[in-house]
């Protein structure tokens, strides 16, 4: 566990150039307020100009592809959202493991480029809702997040999130004893792979995550912070969140 919370924004597919004023609100906060830390996720056709002004969090992508160059028409490599301003990459988002069809291995090999290219990475692990209720969810993330573990993983370079799919976007939050559950085992889960180092990877919640409900969920064992996607679009209802975290 560390100290300080890491609230990181996830835009997903949302925001245009009339969207960065939010970003700079965001920095204005942590400039402000030196316990929390926070890190917005833009499209990656602001990141460059998200990056140039807001120097008090730290932007990242949502993808990276895990070769350096050639034929991919379309995707991005960690050199070049690296020289865009991105400090680190989400990996492994649920929504890419289904409409992208990203298997663990992809999400590793994204995890080594990143390291590569000495960046940074959020990887995420959650199940559906069908896992859940099947009582598998905990063997099964824990499983996920092995596979989709790098070599050399490490938590100066490497965060964990974990999202429930059935919570992105739902308004349905897991109960806490359920999160903290899952985070327990996720670090043990780590620990088995990487031994000491694994009590300082930061271990992320993601999943309906707002100002009313943040205070609460960052109090509980092994969540270090929060991934936020919908709350995470205006200054509005991402302040809440970070003013939960100090
Ligand atoms: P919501 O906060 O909109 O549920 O999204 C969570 C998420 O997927 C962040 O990556």
């Amino acid at each position: 566990m560390r100290e300080k919370k890491y609230i990181v924004g996830n835009w997903k597919m949302n925001g245009l150039a009339s969207d960065l004023m939010q970003i700079g609100e965001i920095n204005a906060f942590c400039r402000r307020h030196a316990t929390v830390e926070s890190a917005v996720c833009p499209p990656a056709t602001l990141i460059a100009r998200a990056a140039q002004v807001n120097t008090d969090i730290a932007i990242g992508a949502q993808d990276v592809h895990h070769e350096a160059s050639g034929a991919h028409t379309g995707c991005m490599s960690a050199a070049m959202i690296k020289e865009a301003g991105a400090r680190f990459s989400i990996i492994g988002h649920s929504e890419r493991r289904a409409d992208q069809h990203e298997t663990n291995d992809m999400v590793a090999a994204k995890a080594a480029a990143l390291k590569a290219a000495d960046m940074g990475a959020i990887l995420c692990v959650g199940e559906t809702l069908e896992t859940r209720d099947a009582g598998d969810a905990i063997d099964f993330v824990a499983a996920q997040l092995l596979a989709s573990l790098p070599n050399g993983a490490s938590s100066d370079w490497l965060t964990i999130a974990y999202e429930p799919v059935w919570a992105i976007g739902t308004g349905r939050v897991p109960e806490n004893s359920d999160i903290a559950d899952m985070h327990a085992a996720l670090r043990a889960a780590l620990a088995s792979k990487i031994g000491a180092n694994s009590e300082n990877m930061r271990i992320l919640y993601g999943g309906s995550v707002n100002g009313g409900n943040a205070a609460e969920i960052l109090s509980l064992d092994n969540v270090d912070g929060a991934l936020v996607g919908g709350a995470s679009l205006t200054a509005e209802k991402f302040l809440p969140i970070l003013q939960a975290a100090l």
